[in-house]
């Protein structure tokens, strides 16, 4: 860390209680932070390390009114689901608290008071959506209509979560109210607004000129705003859920989520340390690090610095915000109304005990520069290839050879040999850029170096053959598991950021009682005479059923969502009587089907008409087993001109419905029918 802060304040999104959290959340803020956090944490940093729930806002409110409950019934559950979720999987929060909390009302309201105070906002009077059925102005998420500028459908009146742009809700192309359904109109209403247009030059110097070491994605995100121009925003709503707009006559009103939730990290930094937390806002010598996702760049880098500076008083704006880009699911979009996620109550059912796993592949395939897929073939081949068959193996054989030759007490190296030498240099060539990465916000990266301790370790027992060794050079032996073992340690303290439950239980197995940054690659981390504990298996494989029931999961709710979503055709052109009684339908009896070579798609099928028996291919293979099918009556069109496909003539059309889920069924008659029988 540089050498001019003497703390960190390591602050992460909080997100809104209105649901469970899923991979997306872990991958793009929770799991980096941890990471980072623990690095600081093992380098004797001081360092607190920020969270809470979101417990305001449309979204909040929106989910209350769906299920009919209050919505501090909604903040409850789901304030209790996402920490214990977070607590579950390790991220090590110095305090995750809530900003429906007391205290937080306060903090918010009093820093709202003195902007008031001090002539920091504008007021307006302005024309806003209303919707005259449910009587209330449309704020946010509770208008949807066409993005102005991708056109897409169910864009919010905050944001258009296709395109990612930043909306007003009045500048939406046919708005609808998520309430009632109903077309909104416009009404009056007076807000308070924050004047960002004042704090232009500030913050154009502040990022523009000293922040051009932030990662390209936030830093252009803020340059595109900066040269669009900023606007007054703002920072009040009309709902009766959130903090009371603290100014007389407002009633009705309270403060704009976004205005509130940033003030939470404020608020939350008082609840553990109500005597010391205006040092980690105030001081110059405390760094702030903001770790969020992409879409929250604009209220970290631009609205609440403006906050802090209106304020004054001393508040530091963040030294940095890594923000990352999205996680998706399976090469799509992951979407909560969609249930298209991986809700990390829901893993730990399927996955007792694998967190580390999760946060490993999470990691590894961060978004940190671009959007990213999460596959669970991915994640069964990182664990398999990666965590079982380098990491856990490599621990795995220096303990059970440390155990077999010396009954578990770490020997002592004698004269170490070039291949020794080499070893150990190479470790100190990893921790250097190991540091360098986690310095630099580079967790993918930082994870590879880490993992090539591991890579490094079995290149050296590969090299070294000590089992060989042991039946002509104990006193070599003895040097190499020495060196394993030391290797062992670093892989523990390199780790432990990442995999903190692997880190743990290796830390128990080679007898360490503290992990600190500064013994990674030394070569007498562990000493000899230590008694190593029982060889236990860090990991272990995943087989293809487990995985397999995640992929049936996930197909089962893309074809609930197809049904949900499904909208008919439109009917096609009219056509008169005479054209449709040209085509011949007839009900046949199935007497054999069998699958056609090299066609994964069709059937062969021999149907009874009535006359006689006749063939016909039809595109069903992917649908039906074809010896389910024998028997069956089908309808199908009797005169069609015959058609050769691979080889085999077609006589006719077998009828299907093509369903909303992409199945399709045979159309049969409801009572068994004569073949033959027209339909009609
Ligand atoms: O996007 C979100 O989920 C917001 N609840 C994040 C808020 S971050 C901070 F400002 F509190
Ligand atoms: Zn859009």
């Amino acid at each position: 860390m540089d050498k001019k802060f003497k703390r960190t304040l390591v602050t992460t999104a909080l997100p809104y209680a209105n649901g469970p959290v899923h991979i997306g959340h872990l991958a793009g803020v929770y799991v980096p932070a941890d990471i980072y956090t623990r690095y600081l944490r093992l380098r004797g940093e001081d360092v607190v390390m920020i969270g809470g729930s979101d417990e305001h806002g449309v979204p909040i409110t929106i989910k209350a009114r769906k299920e009919g409950v209050t919505p501090q019934d909604i903040v409850d559950r789901y304030h209790k689901i996402i920490k214990d979720s977070f607590e579950e999987f390790g991220i090590s929060f110095s305090v995750y608290s809530r900003t429906s909390s007391e205290l937080h009302h306060q903090t918010a309201s009093e820093f709202f008071r003195r902007l008031y105070d001090n002539g920091q906002f504008v007021e307006q009077t302005s024309k806003q959506l209303y919707d005259p059925e449910a009587k209330q102005f449309l704020a946010d998420r509770y208008v949807t209509g066409e993005c102005p500028h991708c056109h897409s459908e169910g864009a919010y009146g905050d944001q258009c979560e296709k395109c990612g742009t930043s909306l007003s809700a009045n500048d939406l192309i046919n708005p609808k109210s998520a309430i009632s359904g109903a077309t909104p109109e416009l009404r009056e209403t007076h807000h308070w607004y924050l004047p960002l247009d004042r704090w232009q030059p500030a913050l154009s110097k502040w990022i523009l000129e000293e922040h051009t070491e932030w990662k390209p994605n936030v830093y252009g995100q803020c340059k595109s705003w900066i040269d669009l121009g900023l606007q007054p925003r703002a920072v009040s709503r009309d709902l009766d859920w959130g903090v009371p707009v603290p100014v007389e006559g407002a009633e009705g009103k309270v403060l704009y989520v976004w205005f509130d939730a940033p003030i939470g990290y404020i608020s939350n930094t008082k609840e553990i340390l109500p005597d010391t937390w205006e040092t980690y806002w105030k001081d110059p010598e405390t760094r702030i690090i903001n770790f969020i996702g992409k879409d929250n760049i604009v209220f970290h880098c631009i609205v609440f610095p403006a906050m802090l500076m209106a304020y004054g008083d001393n508040f530091q704006l963040p030294d940095n915000v890594p923000a990352n880009e999205f996680l998706n699911l399976e090469g799509d979009k992951i979407s909560t109304s969609r249930n298209w996620a991986i809700w990390l109550h829901e893993y730990l059912r399927d996955f007792p005990g694998k967190q580390d796993v999760l946060r490993y592949v999470l990691t590894a395939n961060a978004p940190e520069t671009k959007d990213n897929d999460f596959t669970w073939r991915d994640f069964q081949t990182r664990n398999n290839s990666e965590l079982v068959a380098i990491l856990g193996n490599f621990v795995n054989r220096a303990v059970v050879l440390t155990h077999k030759y010396f009954d578990g007490v770490v020997p002592a190296a004698g004269n170490l040999t070039d291949i020794d030498n080499e070893a150990l240099a190479e470790l100190k060539a990893i921790k250097e850029r190991l540091t360098d990465n986690l310095d630099n916000f580079r967790f993918r990266e930082g994870l590879k170096e880490a993992m090539n301790i591991a890579r490094l370790g079995n290149k050296y027992l590969q090299d070294t053959e000590p089992w060989k060794l042991a039946k002509t050079d104990m006193a070599r032996v003895a040097t190499v598991l020495n060196i394993a073992i030391q290797i062992c340690g670093s892989i523990d303290i390199a780790c432990e950021p990442f995999l903190p439950f692997m880190a743990g239980k290796l830390k128990t197995m080679l007898g360490l009682e503290k992990l600190e940054w500064a013994d990674l690659g030394k070569s007498d981390l562990i000493a000899s005479g230590t008694k190593l504990g029982e060889a236990q298996l860090l990991f272990e494989k995943i087989e293809d059923e487990a995985i397999n029931a995640q992929l049936d999961r996930l197909d089962r709710i893309k074809k609930e969502n197809q049904v949900k979503n499904f909208k008919p055709e439109p009917i096609a052109e009219t056509i008169d009587l005479s054209v449709f009684e040209k085509a011949d339908l007839r009900i046949g009896t199935v007497v054999e089907c069998k699958p056609v070579k090299k066609a994964k798609k069709l059937l062969q099928f021999l149907i009874d008409d009535g006359l006689e028996q006749r063939t016909i291919l039809s595109g069903i293979a992917e649908h039906y087993k074809a010896e389910d099918l024998v028997g069956k009556q089908v309808v199908f069109i009797a005169n069609l001109a015959p058609r050769e496909i691979r080889g085999i003539v077609s006589n006719g059309m077998i009828l299907s419905a093509l369903n909303a889920d992409g199945s399709l069924k045979v159309i049969s008659p409801s009572a068994p029918s004569t073949p033959g029988a027209k339909v009609c």
